[in-house]
């Protein structure tokens, strides 16, 4: 997928159309409120925007469940709003990536309905049916409970991945792999041109269905053991990459949670599927199983550091990464990676400095750039989100108190990079006039996080994500923070070491999770870049304040391998 490097330049916004701005007092983000936001996001500097599902859905999944993949929810708005984001994002040079779920439909959808009515309908084969009395096997979905469903009236069960409302399609049927490649022309010709690919991994099931030793006191096994990385699957990817992206070098990132680092060649390779795969392993570093939020880790930035090196540099191997620390599924960065510096200023831009320096293209989640933090909530009551009620469900069947089940909600619930956009102070801050749909971030409000505050502070995260980006993007060092290779270095265990070497420069960048001035051996003299006014740099030695990025340049111009500094 590499023959086009545009998408090395990009930066990427996400947005969570329901939660991005309400211009029409429903309590519900429109298409037409992210239209009217798209000169602040251009003023931001970003190139890109990721929408999450804006099609007809129930919403059992918060989109991720389609109904019509070629209509738009009314809830967001109509086809022509769309339209018109599409053009009024071109005229500002941003490009729209739209979020493609091509595991599982609703179980809405007139396929499924065909389906389900009419077993002898060619519906019936898009999807995983078996025939019999009880599941055909123990297999536990993403969002809890047995993957099997039974079909009403018949004795026959269907296959879901995640929750019942989401059964999944049956790719082993040419029929199923046309229909959606066909779907995906359709987006392309309305100036679609770049996509985000949900659970992709997912496709390939298990040619029989027996049974898996249990993991949990259900007497079921999580189904990611067997249907998640299914061999075989390659196949099916090489067609849709082959058939839908390459020929038009759209720009794809693909959602591929537990690929091993063996596969990247065969995924991002020179020849690759998708232009870059979303690699979770430091995402998922407070949680021992990458699924289960009650199994915690008790992390130190030294396990970040180690997971991220191995991630970047398994990936330089192979072809290119997308850099995130947050996105709709994951708790805000500040909560998860500061803990108790969550509103620390300082520390939040040293992760601003890592998300936007790392090699790849980075994603910025909405909110994001303001230093968001985690929303916690009293009650489980308070919570949306599918996911969120079965992991509290299943904390307190694992034996966890209310409490603790609360606990291990509030730290990694979807809903906290869920809730409204903050654009002012207002009661619902400025994203709605009237009552949003999830309540707004009100420990956040108290501390002023909003993008009033920000926007012509420059001391502000907003203006230093900004300054981040032009300097990535447009400045000298453009050849080195973007399209470089990285190197990382031998620094202590709180700071996270690397250059980032370009034709021209060789930038040397620090992120430090240290609480104490830290001092340690570093020849780079001259500083670009920074979150702290002045910087400790004496000969030979960098000392770094409390949570102080720094990039630093040694100003050589690099003509071989041999100018690179060493600290
Ligand atoms: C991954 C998406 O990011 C998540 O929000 C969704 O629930 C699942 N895939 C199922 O589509």
């Amino acid at each position: 997928m590499n023959r086009n490097y545009t998408f090395q330049k990009e930066i990427v916004y996400q947005i969570y159309p329901k939660s991005f701005f309400d211009p029409s007092g429903s309590g519900i983000g429109k298409l037409k409120g992210i239209t009217q936001k798209l000169d602040t996001l251009h003023d931001l500097g970003i190139t890109m925007l990721w929408l999450c599902p804006i099609f007809d859905s129930p919403m059992v999944d918060q989109g991720y469940d389609i109904r019509d993949y070629k209509q738009i929810h009314p809830q967001f708005g109509t086809m022509a709003d769309m339209d018109e984001l599409i053009d009024e994002a071109k005229k500002r040079n941003i490009k729209i990536m739209l979020d493609l779920v091509l595991n599982h439909t609703s179980d809405q959808h007139p396929w499924f309905q065909k389906a389900l009515n009419d077993p002898q309908s060619p519906y019936h084969a898009y999807y995983h049916f078996v025939s019999g009395t009880t599941p055909p096997n123990n297999l536990r979905s993403v969002f809890g409970n047995s993957c099997w469903e039974k079909v009403e009236g018949r004795d026959e069960y269907y296959f879901h991945s995640f929750s019942k409302e989401q059964p999944d399609l049956n790719w082993e049927n040419p029929q199923v792999r046309q229909s959606l490649y066909e779907m995906i022309g359709f987006w392309k010709s309305k100036g679609i041109e770049a996509f985000r690919i949900d659970a992709i991994n997912f496709i390939k099931k298990p040619q029989q269905w027996t049974d898996l030793e249990p993991d949990g006191p259900d007497g079921l096994a999580k189904c990611t053991r067997i249907v998640r990385n299914h061999p075989g699957l390659e196949k099916w990817l090489k067609e849709l990459s082959d058939t839908c992206f390459k020929p038009d070098s759209i720009m794809t990132v693909a959602e591929t949670a537990g690929l091993s680092y063996e596969k990247l060649k065969e995924y991002i390779g020179e020849d690759g599927f998708f232009s870059m795969v979303f690699d979770f392993k430091h995402a998922d570093l407070d949680i021992r199983s990458g699924d289960e939020w009650f199994s915690k880790t008790n992390w130190k930035p030294k396990d970040f550091k180690e997971k991220l090196e191995r991630s970047q540099l398994e990936i330089q191997k192979n072809g290119w990464a997308a850099c995130f620390l947050e996105n709709h599924d994951q708790p805000r960065a500040t909560s998860k990676y500061l803990k108790e510096h969550q509103n620390d200023l300082t520390a939040q831009k040293m992760l601003a400095v890592l998300n936007m320096t790392l090699r790849g293209t980075p994603f910025i989640y909405q909110g994001q750039e303001l230093g968001m933090i985690n929303f916690k909530r009293d009650t489980i009551d308070d919570f949306d989100d599918v996911s969120s009620l079965d992991q509290y469900a299943r904390s307190l069947e694992h034996n966890l108190s209310v409490q603790e089940a609360l606990d291990v909600v509030n730290a990694r619930s979807r809903d906290n990079a869920r809730i409204p956009y903050p654009w002012d102070m207002s009661e619902y801050a400025g994203f709605s006039t009237k009552v949003p749909w999830l309540k707004i971030n009100e420990q956040a409000k108290k501390n002023g996080i909003c993008f009033q505050a920000q926007k012509d502070d420059p001391n502000s995260l907003r203006s230093f994500y900004k300054d981040l980006i032009r300097l990535r993007n447009k400045s000298i060092y453009q050849d080195a923070l973007c399209t470089g290779t990285i190197e990382f270095l031998d620094t202590p265990d709180d700071v996270i070491g690397y250059r980032r070497i370009g034709q021209e420069h060789t930038l040397t960048v620090f992120c430090g999770f240290n609480k104490e001035p830290l001092t340690f051996p570093c020849s780079s003299s001259k500083k670009i870049f920074g979150n702290y006014q002045h910087t400790q740099l004496n000969d030979q030695t960098i000392t770094l304040a409390p949570f102080e990025a720094v990039i630093l340049t040694s100003n050589i111009k690099k003509k071989g391998k041999s100018d690179h500094e060493s600290i």
